[in-house]
């Protein structure tokens, strides 16, 4: 976006029944089962750009991104390996390592809050969820699979340190990008007759 562009009139939202059938059938993959094709550098660009057009109170982008390739995510695993060792159970924690390096591209969205007497924390951290949501979104409609996931090490202090994500940060989620080679299986879904209150 440029300046130019401020204030600039947005289409309203017009109907379609493909983008209806596309969120109607819309499911995460296993990150583990996510191989190449990946995204390219321009298409991974025009997804951090698409997922970025998020709702945030206040206007404060409380959140980044740290896309990473291949090498990095090798490297981070060796790295997280002892770590997983000291974990409760270690041999799960090790296992889902494998759900870390199989895609061909990761974006690790970090809330990062900014300090604000209006829009509290929560808020800023429901933003980075929000963004997290929709890099998905803007990575399928490029016709990638995705996985969002947070595993231990998203809450471990010594594996955050290792990520680069600073005290004052959390993690919001590690959103895998790739393709599957099958179809997805649907998973139960809520019945919003228990989820929903309708007011006059
Ligand atoms: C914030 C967040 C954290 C998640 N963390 C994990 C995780 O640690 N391990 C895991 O296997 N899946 C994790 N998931 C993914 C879900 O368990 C599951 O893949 C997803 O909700 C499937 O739903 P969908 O097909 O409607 O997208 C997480 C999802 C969210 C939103």
């Amino acid at each position: 976006m440029t300046d130019s562009d401020l204030g600039r009139a947005l289409p309203l939202p017009t109907p379609s029944s493909e983008l209806q059938t596309r969120l109607a059938e819309r499911r995460s993959a296993p990150a583990q089962a996510l191989g190449g094709p990946g995204p390219s550098r321009a298409e991974i660009e025009r997804i951090l750009l698409l997922g970025a057009r998020t709702p945030d109170h206040g206007k404060l982008f409380p959140w980044r991104f740290v896309v990473m390739g291949p090498e990095s995510r090798a490297k981070l695993a060796e790295s997280l390996r002892p770590l997983a060792e000291r974990q409760p159970d270690a041999g799960k924690a090790g296992k889902v390592l494998s759900k870390l390096t199989a895609a061909p591209v990761t974006v690790l969205v970090v809330s990062a809050q900014v300090e604000s007497q209006k829009v509290p924390v929560w808020e800023q951290q429901l933003s980075a969820g929000a963004v997290c949501m929709n890099l998905e979104h803007a990575a399928n409609a490029l016709g990638y699979s995705t996985s969002w996931i947070t595993d231990w090490y998203s809450y471990d202090p010594q594996a955050l340190e290792l990520l680069g994500v600073e005290p004052d940060e959390q993690v919001a989620g590690f959103v895998h990008i790739g393709t599957l080679a099958e179809a997805p299986l649907e998973r139960p879904r809520p019945d919003l007759t228990q989820k929903v209150v309708w007011r006059d």
